[in-house]
């Protein structure tokens, strides 16, 4: 499949993806928070898109020592969760970029809500062509993204071009464990955009052919494996609301797929986190 038409599958994915702004506004009612009173500690709770919430940004915080005097980046932001947890919990300033614009108009809009409109800037780009300048970042995160991005040595040239030299990253991704087949659940993966995923010595080697000194990698296979079970029952608790917002068909699909990487495919997984 051309770039484009990948670019196009992901942005109508992300544009249809159960977690949203509508979804988190519903959420917020239902539990009777004010949108007057809400604080950035009870949105965390309800506007991120990746594994263990606010858990595993505090670990990359800790990992890559961000501090107050850093400017930090969010590749493949979605809907802003972790750059607005970073820019409160760190007081620094950060910048989210992503490719769907719904998302990016929605990150702007939560951002607002918990006033840290002043601290955070999101923009709609694709990761490996960012508009920024050289050097711009002192750190630079992301969170199961980058394994839809399939020219890594592209997209990591340009996260190195954008970092400054005393830089760091640290990333969750998604890699191959094993040898995957990609016709067994063709539309898994279509869906999904995966289309060629590295194992874990190629995701190094690129990462090293780009420049970057690998500091820790850490296997969360297992842990990951474990969250796949209660992620899947968050998803089937938005059912209902996931119906209303986009149709049958689509829950229909996204159960299906959802219940395919649960249930058989997670082993194949291996997650990487790289200090840099
Ligand atoms: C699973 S979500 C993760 C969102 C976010 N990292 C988080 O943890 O909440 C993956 C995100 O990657 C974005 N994305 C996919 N391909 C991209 C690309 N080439 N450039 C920028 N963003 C991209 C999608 O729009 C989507 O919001």
């Amino acid at each position: 499949m051309r770039n484009n038409n990948r670019s196009e599958k992901a942005i109508e994915f992300y544009s249809n993806h159960p977690i949203n702004y509508n979804q988190i506004m519903d959420v917020l009612k239902e539990n009777n928070i004010s949108l007057d009173s809400i604080t950035q500690e009870s949105l965390s709770k309800y506007d991120q898109d990746h594994y263990d919430g606010s858990n595993a940004i505090d670990i990359l915080i800790k990992e890559l020592g961000i501090q107050k005097k850093h400017k930090v980046l969010d590749l493949c932001c979605g809907i802003g969760g972790t750059v607005r947890y970073i820019a409160d919990k760190c007081k620094c300033s950060v910048m989210g970029i992503d490719l769907t614009n719904i998302r990016i108009e929605a990150a702007r809009k939560l951002s607002k809500l918990v006033h840290l409109d002043d601290v955070t800037e999101y923009i709609t780009a694709d990761a490996c062509d960012m508009l920024f300048q050289n050097d711009s970042f002192d750190r630079l995160v992301s969170q199961e993204a980058l394994y839809a991005i399939p020219d890594k040595k592209k997209l990591f040239t340009e996260v190195y071009r954008v970092l400054k030299t005393s830089g760091k990253i640290g990333l969750t991704d998604i890699i191959e464990l094993n040898s995957v087949d990609y016709n067994e659940n063709p539309s898994y993966y279509e869906e999904w955009n995966i289309y060629n995923l590295l194992n874990k010595d190629r995701y190094i080697n690129t990462l090293k052919e780009c420049g970057f000194k690998i500091v820790k990698v850490e296997d969360l296979s297992l842990f990951w494996k474990n969250l796949l079970k209660k992620r899947y029952e968050m998803y089937n608790s938005l059912k209902l609301k996931t119906e209303k917002q986009f149709g049958n068909e689509l829950q229909a699909k996204w159960d299906k797929n959802y219940r395919f990487i649960r249930l058989t495919r997670t082993f194949f997984y291996e997650d990487q986190k790289a200090s840099i």
